[in-house]
């Protein structure tokens, strides 16, 4: 629908119009709008749900039982700051390896190769968002502290 056709309602026609039909009508527009307005707004980890469906699942399983690409179950004590997460997804296997040498995470982990860069496919703030996804969906980890964390800030509800 069109939102601006909306905002065509305003207070002062409520208070000269007093029909009911007339209220009905503005209820449905604002029941509508807020419709609306919750599909594009999507939540950061909506968001994040969508690229991993798009572009994780296939090698980290479809509810990250891992496959090709390990389960990701216990991600947080491989990365237990977001942050690395983030430096992690967004540089890949091979240019992880390149600055940061043979090991990744807190576990130090073989980089055996594999894990494709993600930065010329998804935006800083798309990375984030599945990184949030992960933490969250399958670490297990709070929404809020872990948004904080990965440095996203959650629309207010
Ligand atoms: C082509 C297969 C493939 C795709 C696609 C893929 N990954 Fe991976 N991923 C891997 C492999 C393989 C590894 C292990 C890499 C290594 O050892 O160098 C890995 C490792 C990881 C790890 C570290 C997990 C751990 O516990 O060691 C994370 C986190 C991760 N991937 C997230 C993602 C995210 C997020 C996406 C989608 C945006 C994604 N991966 C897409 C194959 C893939």
């Amino acid at each position: 629908m069109d939102p601006a056709g909306a905002e065509g309602f305003t207070l002062p026609a409520m208070r000269t119009r007093r029909s009911p039909a007339a209220a009905v009508v503005l209820v449905l527009a604002a029941a509508l709008l807020a419709a609306c307005g919750g599909e594009s707004e999507e939540g950061p980890v909506d968001v994040g749900r969508g690229v991993y469906g798009d572009m994780c699942s296939t090698c980290h399983g479809d509810a990250g039982q891992g496959g090709t690409g390990p389960a990701l179950g216990e991600t947080d004590a491989v990365f237990p700051s977001c942050t690395d997460h983030i430096e992690w997804v967004t540089l890949g296997s091979e240019r992880w390896q390149e600055a940061y040498g043979d090991t990744y995470g807190a576990t130090d982990k073989p980089v055996q190769g594999g894990m494709p860069s993600m930065e010329d496919r998804f935006t800083a703030e798309e990375i984030a968002a599945v990184v949030l996804f992960e933490r969250v969906e399958y670490a297990g980890l709070p929404l809020e502290e872990t948004a904080a964390d990965c440095g996203i800030t959650l629309p207010a509800d």
